[in-house]
């Protein structure tokens, strides 16, 4: 526990997913898959769907509820930091858009493009404001509406992902708990393995780019399974070892959700018993910067103060780390 200095505590949780359902079976009628196709190699059984709106709807919601559950006034709010990389728009940033739309009228925010990992980055990032003493009321929020950047013409790919957003509030905390230590990386030469090719300064958008389907996501499945597993058990291993944790005496596990199959092989790599690792993959599949905090929401009610958390992530970059944090309510 860090002693004598401010740490960024999460004071609150606060989640959204859409109420729209696209399960296993539902896939059935729209590509050549199987319900125990997906559940066996990928362990998702079902993902939600935004149908109406943009992906800062559901950010707002995240933030109205981080308000109330915190008794926070939205014109308290500081600063937000949003870990998306399907924003409403490629500019303004979906920060922006989301305080305009919930009144977060003495708030700055920006976006932060990590992919999978734009949450872990982005707590990160939001808990040095609090530690410098700068700010007193962060929110951090991972979003985003996969399903605006899915082929679903792709079997390979649309079965994975799902839409959905959730963030936490960080404030100060005078009792050490909160975010303790993170380890951050990346390596882009990953960066054709798990991909928007087009719309973007190197593909602007053009007819070919649309014909050629290249404004949705590519993904070289096998490559990043690999990367995933060994990088998020790596960076977890270490961070671990750094604080003199081990898994008997951590309490919480939060990986990322892309697979269940890469979930169990980094609690092997890791040696974590199942019942320390928060898992909601089979009702969301991969919502990638929303799939951690949604941990959080999901198992709320689980956490108490104190216990030992460490989450882990990886996604398109590469981009990955871990971070370690004690709960504090
Ligand atoms: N339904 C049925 N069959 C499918 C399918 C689907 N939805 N998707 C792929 N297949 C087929 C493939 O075409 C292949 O058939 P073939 O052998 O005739 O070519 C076969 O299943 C095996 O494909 P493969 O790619 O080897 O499957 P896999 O076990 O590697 O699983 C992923 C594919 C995508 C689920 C897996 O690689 C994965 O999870 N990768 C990481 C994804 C990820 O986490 N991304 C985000 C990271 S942040």
């Amino acid at each position: 526990m860090k002693a004598n200095k401010l740490t960024a505590a999460i004071t609150a949780v606060g989640g959204y997913v859409p109420p729209d359902v696209l399960s296993n079976k539902d896939l059935e009628s729209i590509i050549e898959t199987s319900d125990a196709w997906i559940t066996s190699r990928t362990g998702i059984q079902e993902r939600r769907i935004l149908k109406q709106g943009a992906s800062s709807d559901m950010g707002v919601a995240v933030l109205k509820e981080l308000c109330e559950k915190s008794g926070t006034s939205m014109l308290d709010i500081d600063l937000v930091i949003v870990g998306t990389i399907t924003p409403d728009y490629i500019f303004p940033s979906n920060a922006n858009v989301i305080c305009d739309k919930a009144g977060a009228k003495n708030a700055w925010g920006f976006d932060l493009g990590a992919a999978c990992s734009g949450f872990l980055y982005a707590l990160s990032v939001g808990s040095q404001f609090i530690e410098t003493g700068k700010y007193k009321k962060v929110a951090v929020i991972g979003m985003d509406k996969m399903s605006s950047i899915v082929d679903y013409q792709d079997r390979n790919t649309c079965v994975i992902f799902g839409d959905g957003a959730a963030g936490v509030l960080l404030e100060p905390n005078a009792e050490g708990f909160g975010v303790q230590d993170f380890d951050l990386y990346s390596d882009g030469k990953g960066r054709e393995l798990l991909y928007q090719p087009a719309g973007g300064s190197l593909m602007p958008p053009s007819e070919d780019t649309v014909k050629n389907r290249l404004h949705y996501l590519k993904q070289d499945g096998k490559t990043v399974f690999k990367h995933a597993v060994t990088n998020m058990g790596d960076a977890t291993i270490k961070l671990m070892q750094k604080h003199n944790l081990s898994a008997e005496t951590l309490d919480w596990f939060v990986p990322h959700q892309a697979n269940m199959r890469i979930i169990d092989a980094v609690a092997d790599y890791a040696n974590f018993p199942k019942e320390k690792i928060m898992i909601n993959i089979a009702r969301y599949g991969n919502t990638t910067a929303a799939t951690l905090p949604l941990c959080f929401w999901d198992y709320e009610n689980q956490l108490k103060k104190g216990d030992k958390v460490v989450l882990a992530a990886f996604g398109g970059g590469f981009t990955w780390g871990a971070v370690y944090l004690t709960w504090a309510y």
